[in-house]
């Protein structure tokens, strides 16, 4: 996979990009995935990409946009009831019904081929059973098993997440994670910076990045795509 440049795409494009988010109703899943797949598709050749969404629903806000465009496509999902949906979205996909982090986290986890681009789109607040996981917070760290060396990563953050007060487990883990009691109101800026230091404690430098809002509460842009291209050191 061929990766232009050092592009750092991030102040005047986030800048137009949100402006026309403003424009936009709350929810612009599909239209800031279009922008992610656009932003990638001028930049590296993804139909020799092998793609990764290890919380894929029924495909229908971003897996199935990448699916039009790549090599291949991997999708796991917890919910057994989607997988019709999902496999009908995703007709040539390899499609697995697991819990991803469970799976991901075992020791015996090996994968003969990595990924080109992994893309986390996991659940906000705290989730399972034991509401034991929180945002991608405990996937993160598995990027190395799963990503080739030349690779780029997809991820959500959530700037100033919403019903804040009634999830007081999510506010703590979100503490622990970014080390921060400010967590309430963050920047994209300080997301940029935070995870390109992340990426490299796993082992890569970023040759590129890409941010852009997937939806808005009340006129609060809280919830956006962080993309990272990487190349291990
Ligand atoms: C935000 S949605 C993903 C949307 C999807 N990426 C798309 O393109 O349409 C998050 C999904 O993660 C699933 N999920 C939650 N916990 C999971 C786990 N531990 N392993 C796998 N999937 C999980 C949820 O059931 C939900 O369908």
């Amino acid at each position: 996979m061929t990766i232009s440049g050092n592009t750092t795409f991030q102040s005047g494009k986030l800048a137009e990009l949100t402006l026309s988010a403003r424009k936009h109703k709350n929810n612009r899943f599909l239209e800031a995935a279009e922008e992610v797949v656009n932003f990638l598709d001028d930049n590296i050749d993804l139909s020799q990409c092998n793609f990764f969404e290890p919380f894929a629903q029924t495909g229908a806000k971003h897996t199935k946009q990448f699916y039009q465009k790549v090599k291949n496509v991997e999708a796991w999902e917890i919910d057994k009831n989607l997988e019709k949906e999902l496999r009908k979205n995703l007709p040539d996909a390899t499609i697995k019904i697991c819990d991803s982090i469970e799976v991901i986290s075992s020791d015996n986890f090996i994968l003969d081929e990595k990924f080109d681009i992994l893309a986390i789109d996991a659940p906000l607040n705290c989730y399972g059973e034991q509401e034991q996981y929180c945002e991608h917070f405990d996937f993160f760290s598995h990027i190395p098993k799963l990503v080739k060396d030349h690779g780029v990563v997809i991820f959500n953050v959530i700037t100033s997440p919403f019903n804040y007060k009634d999830s007081p487990r999510w506010k703590e883990r979100r503490e622990a994670y970014y080390d921060s009691t400010e967590t309430g109101n963050m920047s994209v800026d300080f997301m940029v910076d935070f995870y390109k230091n992340k990426i490299k404690e796993l082992g890569y430098n970023t040759n590129f990045e890409f941010t852009t809002c997937r939806e808005i509460y009340k006129g609060n842009e809280y919830f956006h795509y962080v993309v990272f291209g990487i190349q291990g050191v």
